[in-house]
């Protein structure tokens, strides 16, 4: 059977001749992307019911043949602001000729976004969630952060949750333009008025906690104030130059920090020592946003020999990165980063699972949700080999065929 014929079929499905199965579960494979050799998968009621070697595949109702290429955990996006209205293409192409990237963009998506009717926007998101999938994303974070009013935010988040169930409230993105002679009092009103209206909306709080954006303090107080209403904090750090956002996402026991472009030792030390924890504090890098903005990849090398758990992700938003591929941020991170390409493809998989807190998508063990990408590709280490190919050939998400 052809994977276009599954999408109605009931009961269990075999994907059967796969070349090569990243499971990410050591217990199942090879090494720590639990690799095995000509494999297969049986998905039942959505989620992964058995996975092995295919000449012990167990009976299934239906069955999908791989041809011998490879299946891996769909990716695990735990990074993107794709709620939004407006183009910033020309302000890419001044910085490709040299114009600094300041993050003072944001204030050009926001003035879009609050003029944008609600319509557009959903189809906006909508548009780069398909997009994702089709490039093998399976589950993908939304934050707000372009709203910055109570009002834009909450319709902001209300749009986020009609394409995700990872929705980031991120009134704490920048002072917007109307507080620029008073800037506490806009962090009276997002720790305040916004934080009450938004919280009900998220699973978690994040804050830009950089120089020109909020400050360790400010940053401090926005956390807490999303963790007093109910939600885990995240924190942008470590973007444009060293600064507090490391230690202090360390410090709160934030799911991820990230970015982490400018790290120190003592940053580094922080994020290893972190790894070691129940709930550990991943390093999320953004190599889309580097790329774009022509800053320095940050040294993944580094933080894995540290010990620091490291995910990939992509940052999807029309100012500092306006891509939706994590096959593009894994090329990068191998070419660029110091990453194998085994690193890469956890980091983009499993290691964005541990950024969401999550441990039922990432990885293809019995009971995980059968979130998985079939590749044009007999192993994974193409995702890499063939930078700017498409190698997705479909797309399964809690068990249903969806690109
Ligand atoms: O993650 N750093 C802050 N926020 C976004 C940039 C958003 C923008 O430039 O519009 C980021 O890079
Ligand atoms: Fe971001």
């Amino acid at each position: 059977m052809n994977p276009t014929e599954t999408a109605d079929v009931p009961g269990t499905i075999l994907v059967d001749d796969i070349g090569t199965l990243i499971t990410n579960d050591p217990a199942l494979g090879r090494g720590p992307l639990g690799e095995i050799p000509h494999a297969a998968l049986v998905l039942e009621e959505g989620r992964v019911a058995w996975a092995g070697p295919r000449a012990q595949a167990p009976a299934a109702d239906a069955r999908v043949d791989a041809a011998g290429r490879c299946v891996v955990p769909g990716f695990v996006d735990s990074h993107s602001h794709i709620v939004f209205a407006g183009d910033r293409s020309r302000e890419f192409a001044a910085r490709m000729s040299g114009t600094p990237y300041t993050a003072g963009g944001i204030r050009t998506t926001v003035a879009a976004t609050r003029q944008a009717s609600d319509a557009d926007l959903l189809a906006t998101a909508r548009n780069l969630t398909r997009e994702a999938r089709a490039q093998g994303t399976t589950t993908l974070e939304v934050k707000s952060g372009y709203g910055l009013t109570v009002e834009d935010e909450v319709r902001v988040l209300s749009i986020a949750g009609r394409v995700t169930d990872e929705v980031t409230f991120m009134g704490a993105h920048l002072v917007p333009p109307e507080y620029d002679g008073d800037p506490e009092a806009y962090i009276d009103l997002v720790t305040g008025p916004m934080v009450q209206a938004c919280a009900p909306l998220a699973r978690w709080v994040d804050v830009f906690c950089e120089r020109g954006a909020f400050d360790e303090q400010a940053s401090r107080r926005i956390l807490a104030a999303g963790v007093e209403h109910g939600l885990l904090p995240r924190v942008h750090g470590n973007q444009l130059g060293e600064g507090p956002g490391v230690q202090l996402a360390v410090e709160v026991g934030a799911a991820s920090v990230d970015h982490c472009t400018y790290l120190s030792d003592g940053d580094v030390d922080a994020l290893a020592q972190a790894a070691r924890r129940p709930e550990p504090t991943v390093a999320t890098l953004l190599p889309g946003v580097d790329f774009s903005t022509r800053q320095p990849y940050p040294d993944a090398r580094r933080l894995v020999d540290a010990g620091a758990t490291v995910a990939l992700a992509s940052d999807c938003n029309p100012g500092s990165c306006f891509t939706s591929s994590l096959a593009f941020c894994i090329a990068i991170a191998v070419r660029d980063m110091g990453l194998t390409p085994d690193e890469a493809v956890w980091a983009a998989t499993a290691g964005g699972a541990r950024a969401l807190r999550r441990d039922d998508v990432g990885h293809l063990a019995p009971g995980a949700r059968a979130d998985l990408t079939l590749l044009e590709a007999p192993n994974h280490l193409y995702l890499a080999y063939r930078p700017g190919v498409p190698q997705v050939a479909a797309v399964w998400k809690d068990g249903e065929l969806v690109t």
